[in-house]
């Protein structure tokens, strides 16, 4: 089953960049000439996919104003559908949300706060897509190798078996104490999923944070069945982040250091 439209989450309300955030969505904070947004999009639509749904929340009517100029203009061949998540209770909610949207579909997953800078746009995201399939898997998702202290901010992975372009997946944890994470392999903005991670996240209950998490939703279908595997980042791609000052600062000097244009 072929991917044919994606998931932006982007109904964050962005605290760790308070007071940035107060009125501007970190989806729409400034990435060299476009928003942050614009880079994920632009991402997905060289993958092949052009059909985006996105879940925003409160405070974020200027990310659908963004993207509907765009769309408008024909500076894009992306349709965009937006989905409210009615109250912030995590990631796995959020992507919920769209669950009606996708219907029963395969999808890909790609976080609203991030980019992935690579010398070939959506290198990454291709060979996510490519692994699926190969794998006749139910989910891919993809890995950056992260420093022992940064640990406790990501989705950490258990790895199984290695396979061509990565590894399969015997389960994961969020936001473990680095004692207890079972690598230093982390979870990493971009994920495919068959329509089946639904099911497992109507049934999830909430974990770290009190929120409903999408690592674990993912974890329960490794444990159940297997057909989870991860994508490493190539040496030469790497993930920007806007979600807090330090990585959005370093985010800004990759930039315009040149060259990190996805
Ligand atoms: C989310 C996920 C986490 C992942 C991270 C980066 O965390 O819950 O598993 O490692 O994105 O992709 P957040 O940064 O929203 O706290």
């Amino acid at each position: 089953m072929k991917p044919t439209c994606a998931v932006i989450p982007a109904g964050g309300k962005g605290t760790r960049l308070y007071p940035l955030t107060y009125a501007v969505p970190k989806e729409l904070l400034p990435l060299g000439p476009v928003p942050t947004i614009q880079h994920v999009v632009e991402e997905l639509v060289t993958a092949g996919i052009d059909d985006i749904i996105v879940v925003t929340g409160a405070g974020k009517r200027a990310v659908e104003d963004h993207l509907d100029e765009l769309a408008r203009r024909g500076e894009t061949p992306a349709r965009f559908a937006y989905v409210s998540q009615k109250q912030q209770m995590g990631l796995g909610d959020a992507v919920n949300a769209a669950a009606g949207a996708v219907g029963d579909r395969a999808f890909v997953v790609a976080l609203g706060d991030g980019i992935i800078a690579a010398p070939t746009q959506a290198s990454l995201l291709l060979r996510m897509l490519a692994m699926y399939e190969r794998e006749d898997a139910r989910a891919v998702v993809a890995a950056q190798q992260v420093p022992q202290a940064d640990i406790p901010r990501y989705g950490v992975f258990a790895p199984g078996e290695n396979c061509r372009d990565g590894f399969s997946v015997v389960d994961l944890i969020e936001k473990p104490p680095i004692e207890r994470a079972p690598s230093n392999m982390a979870v990493c903005a971009r994920y495919v999923f068959h329509p089946t991670i639904f099911d497992y996240l109507a049934r999830q209950a909430p974990g770290t944070g009190g929120e409903i998490q999408l690592t674990d939703a993912i974890a329960a279908m490794a444990r159940d069945g297997g057909g989870v595997y991860a994508c490493p980042l190539a040496p030469d791609e790497c993930r920007l982040d806007v979600g807090n000052l330090k990585s959005y600062y370093d985010a800004i000097g990759r930039m315009l250091g040149g060259g990190a244009r996805p």
